[in-house]
Order: C-alpha cells, then sequence, then structure tokens
C-alpha cells in the first residue's frame, strides 16, 4: 500500500476507548468515529482490503450501492477521492437537492445514478453486477453496505485489537450494532471466544443472525448473540424516545449518536440494564447522518461534537 493509504488504516484503538458515565453508571465507549483518521467508524477497516486490492490490481476505483443516507458511501466517497480513486454509486431511490450526504458524495467525485426502489433491487442480480461491470470494467464492485470477504478481513483486525483492549482493561462483553453484519462477523472472528459479543440490530428480523452466522461461517466461535428486535421496528425506523435519550446521552457524556445505528443500540443497552464497567460499545460512527435526519423530519438532533 502506498503509505497515504497506510496511513489512512493504521488507527490506534487505544487512544479512542473512553470510560463513560451516564446516569451513575460507568462503562467503555471505543469512539471509531473520533479516529483523526480520513476514514472514520467501522468503515475503515471495512474498506481497507478491499481498496488494497483496487490498488494491488491496477483498477481506477469502486463502484458500490446505498441508500440516499448511506454512510457507506459516504465514506468511500471521501476516501476514494483523497485516495485519487474514482468512485460510483448506485442509490436506492430519488436523490433530492438539499440532501447532505449526496451532496457530500458529489463533491467528492462519486458518480451517483440513482435507481428506482423495484429497480434497486437488482443489486444482488449476477447478471445486473455483470452488466455494471461491463460498463465500469476498471471498477471495483462492493456491495451494498460494503460486506464482503476482504472487508470481513479488515474488521477481524478490528476484532483483534478490541481483544487486546479487553484483556488491559478486563472488560467481559463487547457491544455493537448490526446492518449487514460485515463489522460483528469480523469482530466474532478476531475476538475467538474470548469476549462474549453482543449485537445490536439496526433492522428486525431473525434473517440478521443467519447473516451474521454465515459471515463468520466457524461453528467453534459461539460466545455471540445478536439482538434482532431491537430496531424500533426496522431499519430507519425512529420514535422521539429515541431523540430525547441521544440528546440526553449527549448532555452527559459529549458523545454523539446517530439515530440509525449507535443511538439504537446504546438506548437498548441502557433499557437492558448492561451499562456497567464489563462492558465495551463500538461506536461504529454514522453521525454524519445527524444533518441528513434532522433537515427530513425536523427533530432536533445534535450534529456536532
Ligand atoms: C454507523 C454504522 N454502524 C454500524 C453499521 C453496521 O455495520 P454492518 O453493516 O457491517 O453490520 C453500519 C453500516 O455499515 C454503519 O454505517
Amino acid at each position: 500500500m502506498t503509505s497515504f493509504l497506510t496511513e489512512a488504516f493504521d488507527i490506534k484503538v487505544q487512544n479512542l476507548l473512553k470510560k463513560i458515565k451516564y446516569k451513575n453508571s460507568s462503562f467503555y465507549v471505543l469512539c471509531l468515529h473520533q479516529s483523526s483518521s480520513l476514514i472514520t467508524g467501522n468503515k475503515a477497516w471495512k474498506l481497507k482490503y478491499n481498496i488494497e486490492e483496487v490498488i494491488r490490481r491496477g483498477m481506477n476505483g469502486v463502484l458500490t450501492f446505498g441508500g440516499t443516507y448511506s454512510n457507506h458511501i459516504y465514506q468511500t466517497a471521501r476516501f476514494c477521492n483523497a485516495a485519487g480513486l474514482a468512485s460510483v454509486g448506485i442509490i436506492r431511490g430519488e436523490i433530492l437537492d438539499n440532501n447532505p450526504t449526496m451532496l457530500a458524495a458529489k463533491t467528492n467525485g462519486m458518480k451517483l445514478i440513482p435507481l428506482s426502489r423495484s429497480d434497486y433491487k437488482k443489486r444482488f442480480d449476477p447478471e445486473y453486477l455483470e452488466f455494471l461491470q461491463t460498463q465500469f470494467p476498471s471498477l471495483k464492485l462492493l456491495p451494498e453496505g460494503g460486506t464482503n470477504k476482504l472487508a470481513i478481513q479488515g474488521t477481524t483486525e478490528l476484532g483483534n485489537q478490541i481483544g487486546q483492549l479487553c484483556r488491559e482493561h478486563i472488560i467481559a462483553n463487547v457491544g455493537v450494532s448490526v446492518g449487514t453484519g460485515g463489522t460483528i462477523a469480523g469482530i466474532i472472528c478476531g475476538l475467538k471466544n474470548e469476549v462474549y459479543t453482543c449485537g445490536f440490530g439496526a433492522l428486525k428480523g431473525d434473517f440478521l443472525l443467519d447473516d451474521a452466522r454465515k459471515l463468520v461461517n466457524n461453528e467453534t466461535l459461539v460466545r455471540w448473540g445478536v439482538e434482532d428486535d431491537q430496531a424500533f421496528g426496522g431499519y430507519a425506523k425512529w420514535n422521539m424516545d429515541l431523540i430525547q435519550f441521544i440528546q440526553e446521552f449527549y448532555t452527559e457524556t459529549n458523545i454523539l449518536l446517530d439515530p440509525i445505528y449507535t443511538g439504537k443500540m446504546m438506548f437498548n443497552a441502557y433499557h437492558s440494564d448492561r451499562l456497567d464497567e464489563s462492558w465495551m460499545f463500538i461506536h461504529t460512527g454514522g453521525i454524519q447522518g445527524n444533518l441528513g435526519f434532522r433537515k427530513r423530519f425536523g427533530v432536533d438532533l445534535p450534529i456536532t461534537e
């Protein structure tokens, strides 16, 4: 890897671990959203080996998929721009002019291709993917959310680093938000049964557990689970209790959460009495989406740190 890339992916997690107090409880948060690297949150680990492959194979960049407020789209566009790589985003639904995530992606040079919600369903269809590859032969195709084998190679390294921190601080449980499952799968692989990993579903349904199991692909790794009914009814569903929790959490801890992933995780951890020093919660990022959320729904969500 070039020195630019090595530096971007050389994130020292020990500097990001914070002991937090909230409502008289103290617990750990691994603040990946506060890394000084160009890519923040879980995306650094998900992109690392994918970008390395793009460069090793002499490709020009990546083509990927996401919703109009996607963190994956946002971080991929920013990173490709800084690394001098091209990026194309196949976007689910209409792109509105005032959407800050899409604006940032565009500003970072991403070519945005909106698809209707029904056409977007083709994103897993091998024939459609082959068609896209012929249209963009020099780009590496990355699935929605960036989850693939190379992403899990990266998140496994994150799991190793988390394991080291758990040993140092005598932490027995790790909490992480689950979308496509690539982040938790790598963490489970990296922790090797040493610590219990609890996934908090950002979506609703038992498919989350099945997806994670397939991605982990190792039946000897048993110390983990996924809570699949914690998403306020589904992906990007929310209510005012959640928003109030995020506001209060921010006021008390100075840690900004997002309402799609980390806010739900911390809300559910709090309401299931898990906030104590045996727990480390992984802040996977995503707060870029708060501005768009605020504009869309007119709620008073904190947006800066
Ligand atoms: C901020 C944030 N947290 C958690 C996740 C869930 O990660 P994964 O899709 O790997 O399960 C995502 C999606 O990638 C995300 O953007």
